[in-house]
């Protein structure tokens, strides 16, 4: 592949960074959830392998298609890795590393590392750009976006709000 891909992040987090709690996101926001979509679909993505599955399962369940991307899967143990696969471009790798290497072979445009708090947490020193979703408010969490205090410039900025949350989506480079 000839064109080397912008590298991001893509992360939901309230005012604490928390973005998780007992395996599922504290809050349910759709316009947050078709900006994910919007953004991903057609590029390619890096979940963690908890993220990963529970994803699977919402899709299983829900019986509705996953988006069509390029799906990497960092896992230290392939045993670990629930069965069955809703999208056909699906990579198994065993380090952040390893994704990011074969994201830049396989993706021309835009590479979204995606979650959990793990992925994020190795993830971040190979972030060119975040689209962060800051949401008002400090919820119950067990996973956390790492410090982000290096991404100084704020490409775009935009104050959102539904029925029951407050939240803005920020574009931030270093
Ligand atoms: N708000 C948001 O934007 C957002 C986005 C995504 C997820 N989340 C939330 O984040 C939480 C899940 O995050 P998490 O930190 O618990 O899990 P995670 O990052 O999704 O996945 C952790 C797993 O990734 C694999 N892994 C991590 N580092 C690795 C390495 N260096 N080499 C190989 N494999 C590695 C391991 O898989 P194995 O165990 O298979 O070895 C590990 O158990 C959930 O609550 C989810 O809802 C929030």
């Amino acid at each position: 592949m000839d064109k080397i891909p912008t590298i991001s992040i893509v992360a939901a987090m309230d005012e604490n960074r928390g973005i998780g709690y007992h395996g599922k996101i504290p809050w349910h926001i759709r316009e947050d959830l078709l900006r994910f979509k919007n953004l991903t679909v057609g590029k390619t993505v890096i979940f963690g392998r908890k993220t990963y599955d529970s994803l699977l399962g919402y899709y299983q369940r829900s019986g509705r298609p996953m988006p069509t991307r390029r799906t990497i899967v960092v896992s230290r143990s392939s045993g670990s890795i629930a069965s069955g696969s809703l999208t056909k471009d699906l990579y198994y790798v065993s380090s952040v590393e390893e994704a990011i290497r074969l994201a830049k072979k396989i993706e021309p445009v835009e590479v979204f590392i995606s979650g959990g708090g793990e992925i994020f947490n190795q993830g971040i020193k190979y972030a060119e750009k975040l689209y962060l979703t800051v949401v008002e408010g400090k919820f119950q969490a067990d996973a956390f976006f790492p410090d982000y205090s290096e991404f100084k410039n704020i490409i775009s900025e935009e104050n959102r709000s539904d029925q029951n949350f407050k939240y803005k989506f920020v574009e931030l480079v270093k």
